[in-house]
């Protein structure tokens, strides 16, 4: 992909469904009984994965195009089928850590295996507690393939070393399949859509500061939900909008979840205008109506439980680091270097590209502010985010950029490059 500088952003636009909330809606639309019907299901390749790993435990879907990107599944309950080839998880770490605490719980063995970026990501994070609550479990030094020989769980009582929405949610599902209690303590409150998805889907859990529990043997009844607009794929245009003093900004349905939106706090601290209309909540998760115009771009440093919120969002702000006044400090975000690339080296390597000074550090970076940068041949690494957030820092650049790998973005926002040509002004 080619990418000119802009002078503006501006336009209306809604985004496909958010990709946490997808992948654990068909997942526990799979295990429940009854139909569901999934509005706004995103449209991102990882959570295609998901569904693909769900044909082939025997749920059964569809996906109708009218009316927006729909998809209806058919609950199996909780017993799901065998499947008769490893599962495919693409390049998705959420499919195969949420989706392994659900097979453990079944009576049978499931393979799951995925690209060469996921094969790479580590899985103990799972294996260790699902191991604990008694299922077998093989992997590859701790990675990918896992080979898990499902059985009767049984509830613990863990306490996560690492913060992750994907390992809670993973063990808050196999807990669901368990006998007894599961309790689960997380060292930083993470994003709560597994929590909030479970409560929608009918399961009771009870939430005590950072701990949350929930009983075995509970069944889940199907629902009709509207996934809110991921707000990690709209962090592109919102640091976009930040970049021009006069760029304007409609984003309609976007997820307002308070554990997903500290971004937007960042960014109007940064000096980005944000109004909200029109908050609503549909099955617990809110939504709303952003108004959003650029103003200046101070700087910010993200650290401790601000990272953790970020996570999804710091390739993009890093990117745009160093056209702000004041730059931009990421500390405590070792997690970085295990995400679909070694995202820290990325971001360091396409900002160096594109004659920027940076520090980098095991856990993060520091970008100094008041630089220009000039367009330069980047690399997505295969990472979605990385392709996505360097078309945004291309925006300010003086000359061309080319993205090399960029039709990774389709992992989780296929539709990014033609949105972002209709809110570009040259
Ligand atoms: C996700 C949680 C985050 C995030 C990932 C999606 C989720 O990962 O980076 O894109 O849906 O729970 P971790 O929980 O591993 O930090």
């Amino acid at each position: 992909m080619i990418v000119r500088p802009a002078r503006n952003v501006s336009g209306s636009l809604s985004l496909p469904g958010d990709k946490s909330i997808s992948h654990r809606y068909a997942m526990l639309a799979a295990i429940a009984d009854g139909p569901s019907r999934l509005k706004n299901y995103s449209t991102g390749a990882d959570c295609a994965s998901t569904l693909g790993c769900l044909r082939s435990l025997g749920v059964t879907w569809e996906r109708k195009t009218e009316g927006g990107n729909v998809i209806e599944v058919q609950g199996s309950g909780l017993s799901l089928s065998a499947p008769r080839q490893p599962l495919d998880c693409g390049n998705s770490g959420s499919t195969i850590r949420m989706l392994s605490g659900i097979v453990a719980g079944q009576k049978f063995g499931t393979e799951m295996a995925g690209d060469e970026s996921l094969s790479r990501r580590p899985m103990e994070r799972v294996i260790t507690p699902l191991k604990a609550m008694g299922a077998e479990i093989a992997s590859q030094n701790g990675r990918p393939p896992l080979r898990i020989a499902g059985g009767n769980l049984k509830g613990i009582n863990y306490q996560m070393p690492v913060a992750s929405a994907q390992v809670k949610t993973c063990l808050l599902f196999a807990g669901l399949l368990a006998d007894g209690k599961t309790r689960i303590e997380e060292p930083l409150r993470t994003r709560d859509h597994g929590e909030v998805a479970l409560r929608a889907f009918g399961a009771q859990l009870e939430r005590n500061g950072n701990a949350v529990s929930i009983l075995g043997g509970q069944r889940l009844r199907g629902i009709e939900a509207l996934v809110p607009g991921d707000l990690s794929s709209a962090a592109f245009f919102l640091c976009a909008a930040s970049l021009f003093p006069g760029s304007k900004l409609s984003i309609t349905n976007l997820l307002m979840n308070p554990t997903r939106a500290r971004l937007l706090d960042i960014l109007i601290q940064m000096g980005l205008h944000i109004s909200v209309t029109q908050l609503e909540e549909v099955h617990g998760e809110l939504l709303g109506t952003l108004q959003v115009e650029g103003g200046r771009l101070k700087g910010a440093t993200i650290a401790g439980s601000d990272t953790a919120a970020l996570i999804d969002e710091l390739p993009v702000l890093a990117a745009i680091a160093p056209y702000t006044e004041q730059g931009i400090e990421i500390r405590d975000a070792k997690e970085l270097r295990v995400k679909e690339s070694d995202r820290i080296a990325s971001i360091a390597s396409n900002l160096r590209a594109m004659g920027a000074q940076v520090e980098e550090r095991e856990d993060g970076l520091k970008i100094p502010g008041g630089q220009s940068l000039h367009g330069a041949e980047l690399q997505s690494f295969g990472d979605h985010r990385i392709a996505m957030a360097f078309s945004i820092a291309a925006l300010r650049a003086q000359g061309e950029t080319l993205i090399r790998g960029s039709q990774c973005a389709a992992i989780s926002y296929p539709e990014f490059f033609a949105v972002l040509e209709s809110l570009v002004e040259f």
